[in-house]
C-alpha cells in the first residue's frame, strides 16, 4: 500500500531524499520528484513507462526561483506569469545549464508552472529545487484527478501521496511558448485561449505533428481509457452499437435507450467549468463500468470547451506512432 495523507513535512522529506511524491494541483495530480537530480527524474519515467522523448514540466512557487533555471524571462512570459500564476498555465523558457537534459528530453527549452494548490505551494516554498511532475498516470492512460485514480494504477515506488481530494480545474495546464516573435499555444488546457489573448494579444495554436511530436499533448492517443471511446452524434451511435453494452459521456442530458446508470453527465447546467472538473473523473468511472464502448460527443467549442474537446478527441483516437 502506498502511504497517503495531508502531511506537508513528510512530502518535503521524501522529495529531499529524491523519492517520488504525488502532489495535488488544481489541474491533475502530478508524479513529483527533484528536477535537479537525474536519478529522481529517471524514477518518474520508469514508473510511468514514459518514453524519454516526452519532456517534463517543472513546478515551483515563484517567478524569482524560475530565474535560476532560464536564460531570460521574456516580457510576455512575465506578464502571463503575473496574470495567471499560481494557475493552470505552463510557460516554455530557454533553459540554462542548471536544468538536467533528462527533464527536457534534450530540448533547449524548459517548461515551468506555478500550480494553484495550497498544500503543494507550501511544499514548493520549502524546497530549493523545482519539482518535475508529469500527470500521475501510466503513460497514455486517463489523467488522475483524485488519489484513488493513482492508487488503482500504482502499488509501489511512490513514497507518499499528498491528498487534497478532487482537482478543481480537472484538465491539464495550457502550454505556451515563444518562437520567432510568435506566441504559440502547444497544448490547450485550463486557461482558455480567449483569456490569454485578452492579456497579450493574438496567439497561434500549434498544428499537430503526430510523427515527431515535440509536445505529447500531440501524441494522437493520449489521456485515453482502456475501453473503446467513439465520438459523434450520440442518438445515431446508440443505434449503431445497439448490440454492445453502451456507456455514455454526455455534456448535459440523458439519452433514451441506454440505462441511466451507464450514462454520465458532465454538467446539467451546461457549465464548461463544471464539465472540465468532471471530465477525467467521469472517464475513470466509465472505464471501470461493465460496458463495451463509451459513446460521447463534443461540448460547445468555446473557452475551456476547446480544451475539453481536445481531450475528448485524443481519448478516442488511435495511437499512431
Ligand atoms: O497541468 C499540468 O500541466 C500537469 C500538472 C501535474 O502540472 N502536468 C502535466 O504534465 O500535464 P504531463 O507530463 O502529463 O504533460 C506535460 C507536457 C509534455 O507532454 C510536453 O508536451 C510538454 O508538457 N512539455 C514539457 N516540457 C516541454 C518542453 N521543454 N518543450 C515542449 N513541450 C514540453
Ligand atoms: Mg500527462
Amino acid at each position: 500500500m502506498i502511504e497517503i495523507g495531508k502531511d506537508i513535512n513528510k512530502s518535503i522529506f521524501h522529495l529531499k531524499n529524491n523519492e517520488i511524491v504525488v502532489l495535488p494541483t488544481e489541474t491533475v495530480y502530478g508524479m513529483g520528484a527533484n528536477a535537479l537530480n537525474k536519478q529522481a527524474v529517471d524514477k518518474i519515467y520508469k514508473i510511468k513507462k514514459r518514453p524519454f522523448y516526452d519532456p517534463l514540466i517543472c513546478h515551483t512557487n515563484s517567478i524569482s526561483k524560475i530565474k535560476n533555471y532560464v536564460v531570460k524571462i521574456p516580457l510576455k512570459a512575465k506578464i502571463l506569469g503575473e496574470t495567471f500564476w499560481p494557475g493552470p498555465l505552463t510557460i516554455l523558457f530557454d533553459k540554462n545549464k542548471n536544468v538536467p537534459d533528462i527533464v527536457t528530453s534534450n530540448l533547449k527549452r524548459v517548461a515551468f508552472r506555478i500550480p494553484n494548490n495550497k498544500l503543494t505551494l507550501k511544499v514548493l516554498e520549502k524546497l530549493d529545487f523545482p519539482i518535475a511532475a508529469p500527470s500521475a498516470n501510466p503513460f497514455g492512460y486517463i489523467s488522475p484527478t483524485s488519489p484513488e485514480h493513482i492508487m488503482k494504477k500504482f502499488k509501489t515506488d511512490i513514497a507518499y501521496i499528498l491528498d487534497d481530494d478532487d482537482c478543481n480545474i480537472g484538465i491539464e495546464s495550457t502550454i505556451i511558448g515563444f518562437e520567432n516573435n510568435k506566441t504559440i499555444i502547444y497544448r490547450v488546457g485550463g486557461i482558455s485561449i480567449e483569456r490569454i489573448e485578452k492579456v497579450i494579444g493574438k496567439v497561434q495554436v500549434f498544428e499537430k505533428n503526430i510523427i515527431f511530436p515535440n509536445s505529447p499533448g500531440m501524441l494522437k492517443k493520449h489521456y485515453s481509457p482502456e475501453k473503446k471511446m467513439i465520438i459523434g452524434e450520440i442518438e445515431s451511435l446508440i443505434k449503431k452499437y445497439k448490440n454492445k453494452k453502451i456507456g455514455i459521456l454526455s455534456f448535459n442530458k440523458y439519452f433514451d435507450g441506454v440505462s441511466k446508470n451507464n450514462q454520465i453527465i458532465l454538467s446539467k447546467k451546461k457549465s464548461l467549468i463544471e464539465a472540465s472538473k468532471n471530465f477525467y473523473k467521469s472517464l475513470h468511472i466509465l472505464d471501470n463500468m461493465n460496458i463495451d464502448v463509451i459513446l460521447s460527443s463534443l461540448v460547445p467549442n468555446e473557452g475551456i470547451g476547446k480544451s475539453i474537446n481536445d481531450r475528448i478527441i485524443k481519448a478516442s483516437e488511435k495511437y499512431e506512432i
